[in-house]
């Protein structure tokens, strides 16, 4: 019993803590204010763990289909080089500005399985930037992103600015 209330005494005193914390304004909401690589670990963990667990069972269709490639880099660059940018571009004053910043999805694709980018893409990251995209677009509007993910890493600014021309009137952004 004694055990009981010393353990109810420290949760009373911690939840008062993180109650005064949260009043007391001492933490910095900023986006200019950076993580302490503890709190950033565990933050990243959290999320990579949290996209991995959910993703798991998704059937991936044929990503190497070039049409759906070829309707992919029109969809990415309506949709997501404002964060992420694309190959040959200087990132925009909003991706600057983002805290945590968009990653380089080059790097992520070769990192990650399709399922997690189709996952994340979808759904979104909560207290980020972002966005569910599946609130506004159908499984078969985001599948053709992923495919162009895939090839992504091996692009630079010229074979980009090439596809998208070759692109011209695919993907569901066409032009
Ligand atoms: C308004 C800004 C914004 C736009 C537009 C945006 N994203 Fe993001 N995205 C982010 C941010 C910020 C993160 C990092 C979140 C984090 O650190 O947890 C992110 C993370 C991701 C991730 C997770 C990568 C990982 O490390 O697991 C994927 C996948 C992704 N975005 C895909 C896309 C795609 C595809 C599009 C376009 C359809 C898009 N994003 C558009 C801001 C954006």
């Amino acid at each position: 019993m004694k055990k009981v209330k010393i353990a109810f005494g420290i949760a009373l005193a911690l939840g008062a803590g993180a109650l005064g914390f949260a009043y007391s304004g001492l933490f910095n909401i900023a986006a200019t204010a950076r993580h302490d690589p503890v709190t950033n670990w565990l933050l990243t963990t959290t999320r990579n763990r949290s996209i991995e667990v959910r993703a798991q069972g998704i059937e991936v269709p044929n990503l190497e289909d070039e049409k759906l490639q070829l309707a992919g880099i029109n969809d990415y660059d309506s949709m997501c080089t404002e964060c992420h940018t694309a190959p040959g571009r200087v990132p925009s004053s909003l991706a600057k500005g983002l805290n945590p910043p968009a990653p380089d999805l080059a790097e992520e694709s070769l990192d990650k399985p399709p399922e997690v980018l189709f996952w994340a893409t979808k759904n979104g990251i909560r207290m980020t930037g972002m966005p569910a995209w599946g609130i506004s677009h159908g499984d078969d509007e985001i599948w053709p992103v992923i495919a162009f993910l895939q090839i992504l890493p091996d692009l630079d600014g010229e074979d980009y600015k090439e596809m998208l021309e070759e692109a011209q009137g695919m993907g569901h952004h066409a032009d």
